[in-house]
């Protein structure tokens, strides 16, 4: 059974005081949801206040990105053991906007896993189709190549600290949400793909988040797909009022 993951993508948004807040709101408001694993990730300089709040708590903090190397003139870059000194336990890699916007590719992503996976840190692996792919009939195509990238040279035993989003680049913070069953097709096939590859056992234990545009008002339905073990949430993650009832909800389900 996959326990559900929850997992908060706060982007480019909260200064410390804010972080502060919402760290703390989250872990109050969570504390009976024991069946679901919450995860928040805030910015780079949030992440040493909100460990402070999250300390000894269940909600698990995580990181939006991570270079790979361990030290070094890398101006701007920061490394695993850093993240590890600030509390951090996941890290997300290759989001779409860290592809769009930052030059990051599907060898980046994989030398990043390789740092995370190195250094006992677990990572969420982003991979998503673009519009222009999907109305091109290549989502599947596509999201192979991410996960043939991202997974070069990585093994079956790795999978343990690996948990994989799918998030359809025209759904994230467009309000337009891939439906539940499109949203099952891809995972259903992301599962299978990592099947032929890595084995029934890894595939089966791997969970597949999906993310864009989830929301209270969509979340049961998203969540109730079989393959859909839990979400990556952008701008419903920004307010307790938004983020909590997605998280009761996979609460719910999970009972
Ligand atoms: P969104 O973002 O929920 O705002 O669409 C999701 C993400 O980018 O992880």
């Amino acid at each position: 059974m996959r326990k559900m993951m929850i997992a908060g993508n706060w982007k480019m948004h909260n200064d410390n005081a804010q972080a502060q807040q919402l760290a703390n709101q989250i872990k109050i408001k969570t504390t009976a949801e024991t069946n679901v694993e919450i995860v928040v990730c805030p910015t780079f300089t949030a992440l040493s206040v909100v460990n402070d709040i999250l300390k000894g708590s269940h909600v698990i903090l995580g990181a939006q990105n991570m270079f790979w190397e361990a030290q070094g003139a890398y101006t701007g870059e920061i490394s695993a053991s850093m993240l590890k000194s600030c509390g951090v336990r996941y890290v997300i890699l290759g989001h779409s906007e860290r592809r769009q916007y930052f030059g990051e590719t599907d060898e980046t992503v994989n030398k990043r896993l390789r740092a995370v996976l190195e250094n006992g840190l677990k990572a969420i692996v982003c991979v998503g189709e673009t519009l222009e792919e999907r109305e091109a009939g290549r989502a599947r195509e596509v999201i192979d190549r991410q996960i043939n990238g991202a997974f070069a040279g990585i093994d079956a035993a790795a999978f343990s600290a690996i948990v994989v989003a799918y998030e359809p680049v025209w759904a994230i913070g467009t309000g337009k949400t891939a439906s539940p069953e499109q949203a099952q097709e891809i995972h259903a096939h992301l599962r299978q793909r990592i099947e032929e590859r890595y084995g029934a056992d890894t595939a089966s234990a791997l969970r597949i988040l999906y993310g864009g545009s989830v929301k209270p008002a969509n979340a049961r339905e998203l969540l109730s797909q079989p393959d859909l073990d839990g979400a990556l949430v952008g701008g419903a993650c920004l307010k307790a009022e938004t983020f909590v009832p997605i998280i009761q909800t996979a609460g719910e389900l999970s009972a």
